[in-house]
């Protein structure tokens, strides 16, 4: 394993309170300790992130040390990727307490770099640097259509970042579906030499996604808004229970999420899982998705189900 503070050779990092991790804010920093420890044959993993960790972000972080020898966290909340000025000033920033989670998921180093290291030439607008095809196909749809630019925000950081890390198994959630086809599709295009690893969400015990967006809810709220993981699971089960017909699971979600007054739907989808293609009739990988506001909170979450040509999931486990 290797021992990221004995590596230590001055630039701009600083030590952490906790003492295990080293704090960078130079991408040039960064891509020298990365590259010095590929020279060393160690694998890197990457984990994104805007901060404010929590459990979800934790699980990307172990499997990251579980199956690399160098992990770089990165914590940077990317103005790209806000519509609303508002909600990018009152996103939750506390470094500290994401050093300690870092440490504890055996993370070694955490990137978080200022908005001027990250775009040294004001960069007010996103440039979708993108080719069109696939990329163009998933952003323009749910979280893109009710967010516009923000994959675009997303790609311009995440390719930067990734140029910044080099070769890397680089840790997405599967709890930001749409975002992970996205940089899938990304370094597809480009060819870049990243190996994207996708991890399942956690939830609270209570079936709520976690999310860094959740310390917004009030006790109310937050009550509210298991409506979004009860609905899915309830979708889920339908099908399991051999519903075939997307038009039925989707009204379930949106009868499901229209019985809880306090949750406003954005939207409801069921749909193909690697594609976010429409469906005539549910089959292969699918994947349901949901997006609400909860009070003056924005919430997503979404879950797969695996639909067999012959049998509901419920027949196989039966005849298992
Ligand atoms: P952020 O919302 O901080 O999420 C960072 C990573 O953690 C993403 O890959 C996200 O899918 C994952 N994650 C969040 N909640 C999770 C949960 N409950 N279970 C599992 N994984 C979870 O996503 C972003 O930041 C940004 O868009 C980013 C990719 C960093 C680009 O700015």
């Amino acid at each position: 394993m290797w021992e990221a503070p004995d590596r230590l050779d001055g630039g701009n990092a600083s030590p952490s309170p906790d003492g295990g991790v080293t704090v960078v804010d130079r991408a040039a920093d960064l891509s020298a300790r990365l590259d010095r420890a590929r020279a060393d044959g160690f694998i890197v993993g990457l984990v994104p992130t805007m901060g404010a960790l929590h459990q979800g972000h934790l699980s990307l972080v172990r499997r990251a040390a579980d199956e690399c020898d160098v992990v770089a966290v990165t914590v940077f909340v990317n103005p790209l990727q806000f519509a609303s000025a508002q909600d990018l000033a009152t996103y939750p920033r506390m470094l500290d307490t994401d050093l300690a989670v870092v440490s504890e998921g055996g993370g070694h180093i955490v990137f978080a770099p200022s908005v001027a290291e990250m775009y040294p030439t004001p960069a007010t607008t996103p440039v979708p640097a993108l080719p069109a095809g696939r990329f163009r196909v998933l952003t323009d749809v749910y979280e893109g259509m009710s967010r516009p630019g923000h994959f675009a925000g997303v790609a311009e950081v995440v390719a930067r970042l990734f140029r910044a890390a080099g070769p890397c198994r680089a840790y997405f959630g599967e709890k930001d579906w749409q975002q992970l086809l996205v940089v899938r599709a990304m370094v597809d295009d480009r060819s870049l030499p990243v190996d994207v690893v996708a991890c399942p969400t956690v939830r609270d015990p209570d079936g709520l996604a976690c999310s860094s967006r959740n310390g917004r809810l009030s006790s109310v709220e937050r009550r509210a808004a298991l409506a979004l993981s009860g609905a899915l699971a309830g979708a889920a089960a339908l099908v399991d229970a051999g519903e075939r017909d997307p038009i039925v699971v989707r009204r379930h979600l949106t009868d499901a999420v229209a019985g809880e007054p306090l949750v406003g739907l954005d939207y409801a989808a069921v749909v193909r899982a690697d594609d976010l293609a429409p469906l005539d009739r549910l089959a292969g990988e699918v994947r349901l998705l949901l997006a609400a506001t909860v009070g003056g909170t924005r919430l997503i979450d979404n879950v797969g189900v695996t639909v067999t040509a012959q049998t509901s999931r419920q027949d196989q486990r039966r005849s298992a």
